[in-house]
């Protein structure tokens, strides 16, 4: 099969398409056709060796997929040949004609391949991070980094919870975040009294999804308590100032919204906005894109036929 790798570190001149063999799944696994791939903040802070999920060089890239079931592996009973499932790569080698999946669930019903290749990490981590600020109805959120992936699904899942949301943005960004349900700040110096224009006694709590070094003013924001705020994104500044970083492995994951996000799509409550897709032999360009920001949603890469 064909299959998107870098065999050494660096930027978006190291992926190559070359040829590997098949994969066949696992117990527990199901291999898909691949036709969609979302890219995320990962695929390039893995790529360019300033994250590592202890994988060895050549290494493949891309989490998020959506296919077709072709293979079931030992055990598998949720899925039959020929359905069509969205999850995340089982060896972050989504950018390919195959991938092996463990966790996973069926598209939903409207949603067509490109627009669910862009949703379970991005599902999974708003969810999680949400949840760890139990963010509900009534409660005001502020969230810092409210246009990407992460952001655009946190930003709109916390509004069908009832919350009111204060979203941080570029300029540009402005009245997207309008279009997905929070009010908008531009970030940058003088955040803070953007934010207390709109919400004079500060927010309830605050969710920091871009990771910009900016908690001491979130736990300012959020009554001086540094357990009303959470990171996705700040490690050492999670150290520093008492915060929890929000980690999907240690933390357990939330992927279970995979399963029930065809409700709110289809009431009109959730849209993950796919900005531009790219062929798989335009990886690179693609990564050059993501890595240099400003997306409104996600990048996905179409791998193969019918979408
Ligand atoms: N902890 C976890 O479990 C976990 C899981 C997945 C991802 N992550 C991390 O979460 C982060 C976000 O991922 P993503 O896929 O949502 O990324 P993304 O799509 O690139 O979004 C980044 C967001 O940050 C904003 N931003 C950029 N520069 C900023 C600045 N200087 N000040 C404030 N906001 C700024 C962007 O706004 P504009 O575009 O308007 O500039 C955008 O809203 C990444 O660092 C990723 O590695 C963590």
């Amino acid at each position: 099969m064909k299959v998107a790798q870098f065999a050494q570190y660096g930027g978006p001149e190291v992926l190559d398409i070359v040829e590997a063999p098949d994969p066949h799944p696992g117990p527990g696994q199901v291999r898909i056709q691949v036709r969609a791939v979302g890219l995320n903040a990962s695929d390039w802070k893995l790529r360019s060796g300033t994250l590592s999920f202890g994988a060895t060089l050549p290494q493949g890239t891309g989490s998020d997929v959506a296919g077709i079931v072709d293979e079931i592996g030992e055990g598998v009973e949720d899925v039959v040949l020929g359905d069509r499932v969205f999850g995340v790569s089982d060896d972050h080698a989504a950018a390919a004609e195959f991938a092996l999946l463990t966790l996973r669930a069926p598209i939903p019903a409207s949603l067509g391949f490109i627009d669910a290749a862009g949703l379970p990490v991005a599902l999974e981590t708003a969810t999680r991070g949400l949840d760890q600020l139990a963010v509900t109805h009534g409660m005001t959120l502020f969230i810092n980094g409210a246009t990407g992936g992460i952001g655009s699904a946190a930003t709109q899942l916390a509004r069908a919870r009832g919350a009111r949301v204060i979203g941080a943005a570029s300029a540009a960004n402005q009245s997207y975040l309008a279009t997905i349900g929070a009010e908008p700040v531009i970030y940058g110096d003088g955040m803070s009294e953007r934010v207390r224009a709109l919400a004079p006694d500060g927010v309830d709590v605050a969710l920091d999804v871009a990771g910009n070094g900016v908690l001491p003013e979130l736990i300012a924001l959020a009554g001086g308590a540094p357990q009303r705020v959470v990171t996705l994104a700040d490690f050492q500044g999670a150290e520093d100032h008492g915060v929890h970083f929000s980690n999907g492995f240690k933390d357990g994951n939330a992927f279970h919204a995979m399963h029930s996000i065809g409700e709110l799509i289809e009431s009109g409550r959730f849209w993950l906005p796919v900005e531009k897709t790219y062929p798989l032999a335009d990886i690179r360009e693609a990564h050059h894109a993501g890595e240099h920001g400003g997306i409104r949603g996600r990048l996905v890469l179409v791998v193969g036929g019918a979408l």
